[in-house]
């Protein structure tokens, strides 16, 4: 039974010609399903209606060719073919109550168009956000074209059966590209003063209203100031101008890395002090996101008169189930997104999403995977021992032990593994979600025993007479330096001035300064360490072959706050530069480029290269007469946290029962008789 004190979070309300059943709207988020991959993008939009999620929204859906964002896989609603696809999802969404809504985008000069192959447009011509390419700019034809786009794609939607059609004038698109007083400086009706720069927002309100609003309800994104972050005032009377036009609004910042926020930087409801303003103009209902996952921090929006729905995106992706796990009472089970971006990442990667918290997401058509069940095992089930409680031993011990399995699970210190290790890297104590959820599980599942503080031995292991084994031993950051830019390795693990991010992080005391820092892996820990020891007072190198720090959190929206971090930190960062070895009180430098050789001062090195599987009871018990023998994740192939647990998963999902090869959407063409 849930607490009589969420009662407002479950309240319906009307939104036009619609009500929407709770407060808990997931807003418009992209899935890298979009239109190549229907099914899977119906499945797992219908997941989050089951799990309550009251407004069930669209990803960026295309109303016509010249919006194209391949390769991202956005969706579109170009034709009757995408009516279709579209359909399946409001359907699947439909079957659990819940109202599904749809988010008409075009791209604007944004847009670069490569499958389409058509010139976007623009109120003037600027270069594509991806490619060195420009729009055309907009004329009179142009505005009346697209307006009849949008038009042809509302009623599209409506025939999908969808319920809310957002008119979508935020995050650099074509409708914000008009707002802008840099981006649009047109002489005519259309562009200069503010009243034009938002008469065609005005004019595709009216026409979806015109079109569908007696069956759908109308809602806006829209930030709430320029994207110099000025003009609130000017921005706030006009939300309240337009508001009859509008059923609800749902506002955000022009500051994508806070709306996005990594966890790194941005805690939850980050957005409350530049939005609170709204509600008060509009005398429509608001809704508006914060990485919310606490329910009391829901609450305090709603009766705060914050907010009228509680918008969320990654908190529905790492819990499809958070507001029914509110309504029936069951608050410690909800698994809070640690904000890690790796959704998002994939999504830029042009993948189905995933999420390091819930290794169901993405695979609900796929694999068949639901969030809050797994197939119980059928038949006697003997003991599983997993070694290792890190991420992808307490993932495999929770859902085996859901399956109904008995399990031992047995850790050499402490359970956590390298999650406990990287969250104590600056910011990142919210990753530690990740292991306290799991030990949260574990407590309610009886058949499982933890042994902390029992390092295993082959030997050991046999002993226990448990005849089905998982080894969860994780991986050790390498000291030799092998990786992409010495496969070989570099002669440095015997140099005693090495130290490894692993005993950095288990508090190894270095053996001098500077430290230099090489990052030849290009995620997030060779960074964060040196955010760490420079934050410590310690003058630290960063030095990578890379153009940027940390290149690959550029998928997760923490590239440039990290450099930004390290450059205000003093530490220096040299780019295009490989650490080949050490010299007497020197690292030796290689431009990656020239191969010209430098020095620089070095008292410490950590390689931040490549990881070493740790699996030596792998090795030492292939002919050891186990019913099975398994490695799981980082000991089977050291990836993301999320790899981790999604393999995990997957292994416990396949205990004793084989499973199907994942389901594929692609084209099949049929021979010719
Ligand atoms: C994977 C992912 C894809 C997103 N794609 C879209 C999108 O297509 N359209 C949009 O308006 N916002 C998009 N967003 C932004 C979200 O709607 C939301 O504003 C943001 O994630 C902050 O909300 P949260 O803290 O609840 O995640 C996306 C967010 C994520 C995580
Ligand atoms: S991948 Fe990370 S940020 Fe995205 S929903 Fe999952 S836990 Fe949250």
């Amino acid at each position: 039974m849930r607490d009589p004190r969420f009662d407002p979070l479950f309240q319906p309300l009307q939104i036009g010609p619609v009500t929407a059943p709770n407060r808990f709207w997931q807003v418009p988020h992209c899935t890298g399903m979009g239109n190549q991959h229907p099914a899977s993008l119906a499945a797992m939009r219908g997941v989050k209606a089951e799990g309550g999620w009251g407004v069930v929204n669209s990803e960026y859906c295309s109303i016509h060719p010249s919006s194209d964002d391949t390769p991202a896989p956005y969706a579109s609603l170009w034709d009757d073919g995408d009516t279709a696809n579209m359909a399946a999802m409001a359907d699947a969404v439909h079957a659990h109550g819940a109202l599904a809504g749809v988010e008409l985008w075009h791209g604007g000069g944004r847009s670069a168009n490569v499958l389409s192959r058509q010139p976007s447009l623009g109120p003037e011509s600027i270069l594509s956000a991806t490619a060195p390419w420009q729009n055309q700019t907009m004329d009179r034809q142009d505005i009346k074209a697209l307006r009849d786009w949008h038009r042809a794609a509302a009623l599209r939607a409506r025939a999908a059966g969808f319920d809310v059609v957002y008119v979508y004038a935020a995050h650099t698109y074509l409708l914000a590209q008009f707002l802008d007083p840099v981006l649009n400086r047109r002489p005519d009706a259309y562009g200069g003063s503010f009243d034009n720069r938002t008469r065609l927002i005005r004019e595709l309100l009216e026409d979806t209203r015109d079109a569908i609003g007696d069956r759908a309800a109308i809602a806006i994104r829209i930030e709430v100031t320029d994207e110099d972050g000025g003009n609130q005032t000017a921005r706030a009377e006009f939300l309240g101008r337009i508001a009859p036009l509008v059923d609800v609004f749902d506002v955000t910042i022009p500051d994508y890395g806070t709306e996005m926020g990594p966890s790194r930087f941005v805690k939850e409801a980050a957005l409350e002090t530049h939005i609170a303003h709204v509600r008060a103009t509009t005398a429509r209902p608001v809704v508006s996101v914060g990485r919310f996952t606490s329910p009391d921090t829901m609450l305090s929006q709603l009766r705060r008169g914050i907010l009228d729905f509680i918008g969320a995106a990654r908190p529905s992706i790492a819990d499809p189930f958070l507001p029914a796990k509110i309504r029936d009472g069951r608050i410690d089970d909800i698994r809070e997104c640690i904000g890690c971006n790796i959704c998002y990442a994939h999504d830029g990667l042009g993948a189905p999403i995933r999420c390091t918290q819930n290794p169901t997401m993405g695979e609900e058509w796929r694999q068949g995977w639901h969030p809050e069940r797994v197939p119980a095992l059928i038949g006697q089930a003997d003991p599983v021992l997993i070694v290792g409680a890190g991420p992808a031993g307490l993932e495999a011990a929770v859902t085996l032990a859901r399956r109904g399995v008995p399990v031992v699970l047995a850790e050499a210190g402490e359970p956590g593994g390298r999650v406990t290790r990287e969250a104590r890297l600056p910011g990142l104590s919210e990753w530690n979600r990740v292991i306290d959820w799991r030990l949260g599980q574990l407590k309610k599942l009886p058949q499982v025993t933890v042994y902390p503080g029992s390092r295993m031995t082959a030997a050991d292991i046999i002993d226990t007479g448990i005849r089905q084994v998982m080894l969860a031993t994780g991986s050790l950051w390498r000291a030799d330096g092998r990786g992409r830019s010495a496969p070989g390795g570099m002669a440095s693990l015997a140099d005693p001035r090495t130290r490894t991010p692993d005993q950095v992080l288990d508090g190894a005391v270095l053996s001098g300064d500077p430290v230099v820092i090489f990052d030849d892996e290009g995620y997030h820990i060779a960074a964060g360490l040196a955010d760490l020891l420079a934050s410590k007072g310690h003058a630290v190198s960063y030095v990578t072959p890379a153009g940027t720090v940390a290149e690959w959190t550029a998928y997760t929206v923490e590239q440039s706050r990290l450099q930004a971090r390290l450059i205000r930190l003093g530490v220096t960062i040299l780019t295009g530069q490989i650490v080949a070895g050490l010299g007497p009180g020197t690292a030796l430098l290689d431009c990656a480029y020239t191969g010209r050789r430098t020095e620089i001062a070095c008292g410490t090195l950590m390689p931040v290269t490549s990881r070493e599987p740790q699996d030596g009871l792998w090795h030492d018990l292939q002919d050891a007469g186990l019913a099975s023998l398994q490695r799981i994740g980082d000991a089977r192939a050291p990836g993301l946290i999320a790899h981790a647990i999604h393999d995990a998963h997957g292994a416990a999902r396949a205990h004793l029962t084989p499973l199907p090869p994942p389901k594929r959407e692609r084209p099949v063409l049929g021979r010719q008789p």
